[in-house]
């Protein structure tokens, strides 16, 4: 089969297409034949040796899939020819990834193909998804009628955050640099959408809410955005710390953190555990269904083209950035 696997630590062009064995899928686990897979950043970062505790060269990254049961395991959940997702799990971390032709999953890490859901939706949704929910839910407590700061909000964790705020009652606040982008996250529910250059951006914040203060943030750039996040929260707001895109180190004036008892809390989607990510899932299925929602898709690449699409990635997308793995 083919599998877009790195062979040592370096920069993306490390990925090669490699023809490789069909995988041998342990008892617990079932051999998936992939039609879509998603990129994240991270699957950049842990290419470039950037990302903590990765397997070891050579192996396909990519976390995100959706494909069809060939050989299923012994949890008696799935059949021959059932389609399926892939929730978080070790896959493409520490051992082979999506980014190939078939994978061997862990079944307790296997989900059906929500009904009514394409299989590039499947593909798309999970780890961004879950890493919203835990965002908006775990870490910043989001409550019916409060609002909502969301950075990087054009990127896939993002959408699925504007989204998802949306279903938890929230009144949701917008970040993106492009205007076009901007528009298009008021399409999907934004109440309000800001342009985030770092200059005068909590001038427009707060005059797009006629001077008040919001009672969380997705933060899903750091840097110097997290400073503008917390000077932008209410007295003891939230802030649910997801991403880095803008900067691995930020200062902080601790005073502002202090006094107004802002709460800063990492996001960490991968110490879900099998059992917390399926029933993470089955809220997040039950709120998009009953919201008429589905996880925005940027474009589809095919797999000849997989460096193409980290580039993509890189330059900013709407949505997710998915590789067409197989028919
Ligand atoms: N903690 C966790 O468990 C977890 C899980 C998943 C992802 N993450 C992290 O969360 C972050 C977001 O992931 P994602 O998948 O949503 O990324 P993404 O799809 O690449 O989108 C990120 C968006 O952020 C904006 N952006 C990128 N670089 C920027 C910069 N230097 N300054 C300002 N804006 C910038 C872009 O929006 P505009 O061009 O529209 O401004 C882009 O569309 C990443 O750091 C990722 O690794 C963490």
């Amino acid at each position: 089969m083919k599998s877009w696997r790195f062979h040592q630590f370096g920069d993306i062009g490390n990925l090669r297409m490699d023809e490789i064995p069909i995988p041998k899928p342990a008892p617990n686990e079932a051999l998936v034949k992939l039609q879509y897979a998603a990129l994240n950043p991270a699957d950049a970062y842990l290419v470039k040796g950037q990302y903590p505790r990765p397997g070891t060269p050579p192996f396909a990254v990519g976390r995100d899939g959706c494909g069809v049961v060939e050989k299923p395991g012994d949890s008696g959940r799935f059949r021959i020819g059932d389609t399926v997702v892939l929730l978080r799990s070790e896959i493409g971390v520490t051992r082979e990834g999506t980014l190939a032709e078939y994978v061997a999953a862990p079944e307790a890490s296997l989900a059906p193909l929500p009904p009514g859901w394409k299989e590039e939706e499947g593909a798309a949704a999970p780890l961004a998804f879950l890493t919203a929910w835990q965002a908006l839910v775990e870490a910043a407590g989001v409550e019916p009628g409060q609002t909502v700061l969301i950075t990087g909000a054009s990127g896939g964790v993002g959408t699925a955050s504007v989204l998802l705020a949306k279903t938890l009652g929230a009144k949701v606040v917008a970040l993106s640099r492009s205007a076009e982008k901007r528009a298009r996250l008021k399409t999907l529910g934004a109440d309000l959408a800001v342009n985030a250059e770092i200059d005068g951006l909590e001038m427009r914040v707060k005059e797009a809410l006629g001077g008040g203060r919001v009672d969380a943030v997705v933060e899903n750039l750091a840097g110097p955005y997290l400073q503008a996040s917390i000077n932008l929260c209410r007295e003891r707001g939230r802030v649910a710390l997801v991403g880095l895109l803008a900067g691995t180190k930020a200062q902080i004036i601790v005073g502002t953190l202090l006094f107004k008892r802002v709460r800063v809390e990492g996001v960490a989607v991968g110490t879900y555990t099998p059992g917390e990510s399926q029933e993470a899932w089955r809220q997040i299925v039950t709120r998009l269904d009953a919201a008429g929602a589905k996880p925005p898709i940027d474009i589809v690449f095919p797999l000849e083209s997989v460096p193409e699409a980290f580039a993509y990635l890189e330059r900013g997308p709407f949505g997710k950035v998915l590789v067409r793995t197989g028919v």
